[in-house]
């Protein structure tokens, strides 16, 4: 048996998470994987993102792009501090070596061609929902992959705030969905122009990091929706 790959009970080799995310995405485009940090590592982010949310740091979503941002809140209700990636602090390198990894293995096998990522903390206060929408549309044509991590221990199905990710990308918001619950150190990940997603309302405060994968712009697929 290797002595490098971590075995299971049952002696078979878990899976490296980056390579079930990669297998995911070129088949059915989506993926959600628990534990792709450990509680160590997604605890820290988390409270390191309280501290930012409690100082102020967040600023009330909006929605379009540049000049066109603007608060809606029937469409979305949660606050965001976006993240810079030349004053990462030590939490968030471990999470962005992940996401840059992950990067490099889509990009190997799946010839996606991204290039960059940019990503932000979102707070949704009691009450916080997200309609559902896609991430890659007229004014986000460079988003190419979506990926939420989430940062809150010990929820519930009661907490509600669980993301709806519509699987059938044709039939959209008429179709069927799955929903993944923002647990602790849980990555989901999903092709931005390809999935409508919104978040239900949740009943206590729901943390998160979500960002996206961009091409670069003149490389930027035909616009949906
Ligand atoms: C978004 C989004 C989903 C989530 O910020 O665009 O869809 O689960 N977030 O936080
Ligand atoms: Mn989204």
């Amino acid at each position: 048996m290797s002595t490098t790959a971590p075995a299971g009970v049952s002696g078979i080799a878990a899976p490296d998470p980056i390579d079930l995310i990669t297998a995911n995405l070129a088949g059915r485009g989506w993926c959600a994987v628990p534990r792709f940090l450990t509680g160590k590592e997604a605890r820290a982010l988390g409270r390191e993102a309280r501290g930012l949310w409690r100082e102020g740091e967040f600023r009330q979503a909006g929605v379009g792009r540049g000049t066109e941002t603007r608060v809606v809140e029937s469409v979305r209700s949660d606050h965001v501090r976006w993240l810079d990636q030349e004053r990462l602090t030590a939490a968030q390198r471990v999470y962005f070596d992940k996401l840059e990894a992950l990067q490099t293995a889509l990009n190997r096998r799946l010839f996606l061609g991204l290039f960059s990522f940019e990503g932000h903390l979102a707070m949704y206060p009691p009450g916080g929902y997200y309609q559902p929408h896609l991430d890659r549309h007229r004014d986000c044509a460079s988003r190419v992959v979506t990926a939420s991590l989430y940062l809150n221990e010990h929820w519930r199905k009661e907490d509600g705030g669980q993301l709806r990710l519509f699987t059938d990308s044709e039939a959209g918001v008429k179709g069927p969905f799955k929903e993944i619950y923002p647990r602790l150190g849980t990555l989901v990940v999903f092709l931005s122009g390809e999935f409508w997603h919104g978040v239900q309302p949740a009943l206590r405060e729901r943390l998160s990091l979500t960002g996206w994968f961009r091409v670069r712009e003149e490389g930027a697929l035909p616009p949906v929706g």
